[in-house]
């Protein structure tokens, strides 16, 4: 693999969707090829089964059910789109990855950790990003921002508080874990701000 794999990780409402374009737009003004994807989703199959994962009418979706189709999502996205464009030497940016699987259903749901390890490495064979950007916020915050109209209420969304709070803490943990390859930063700030330290981090790992 010669290209590099970047990921945006956060808790619901932290505002990483909207900071993806302008960091392609970024890396691309630097002469690089980039491309952008998001989880679960990112192809054909991938995205019906986002479908599923997220209708609100799917109440009695087991968290096994759930871990397991985030699973299949991401398989079939990182054969089809991931691996070949990093072997193509792009840079790949993808909004969620196998991280969020640890945050939300490891965490989140509780399932045994080295359990959740093992299924996300047979998942992706083994893909891990280069870089991920943690765009840390409270999660009473970050849920307020959706019911505000951050994007579509999910799913995912109406967990109780709680479980949004175990992801969040679950994500300071991986993030301190790995600290070589996460960089957290502060949701709570503007885009704007938001936008400039992601470009300082990722410019500081890329020289
Ligand atoms: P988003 O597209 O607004 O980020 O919504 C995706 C939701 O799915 C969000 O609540 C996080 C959740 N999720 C998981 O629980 N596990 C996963 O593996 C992924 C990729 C997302």
């Amino acid at each position: 693999m010669t290209g590099l794999f970047i990921t945006l990780e956060g808790p619901d409402g932290c505002g990483k969707s909207t900071q993806v374009a302008p960091l392609a737009d970024y890396l691309r003004s630097k002469g690089r090829t980039v491309f952008t994807t998001r989880e679960p989703g990112g192809t054909a199959i991938s995205d019906q089964v986002r479908q599923i994962i997220m209708a609100m009418k799917n109440t009695t979706m087991h968290p096994r059910t759930e871990l397991l189709l985030f699973l299949s999502a991401r398989a079939q996205l990182v054969e089809e789109v991931i691996r070949p464009r990093l072997a193509a030497g792009e840079i790949v940016i993808s909004d969620r990855y196998a991280d969020s699987t640890m945050a939300y259903q490891g965490y989140g749901h509780g399932y045994d950790r080295d359990l959740v390890a093992r299924l996300l490495d047979f998942a992706t064979g083994g893909l891990k990003p280069d870089l991920t950007l943690l765009l840390d916020i409270d999660a009473e915050e970050g849920l307020r921002r959706r019911q505000s109209g951050g994007g579509e209420w999910n799913r995912m969304d109406a967990y109780q508080l709680e479980f949004h709070r175990r992801v969040r803490a679950g994500y300071h943990e991986l993030a301190s874990q790995e600290a070589y390859r996460w960089i957290t930063l502060d949701g709570s700030q503007t885009p704007e701000m938001v936008q400039l330290a992601i470009r300082q981090a990722v410019d500081s790992r890329l020289s």
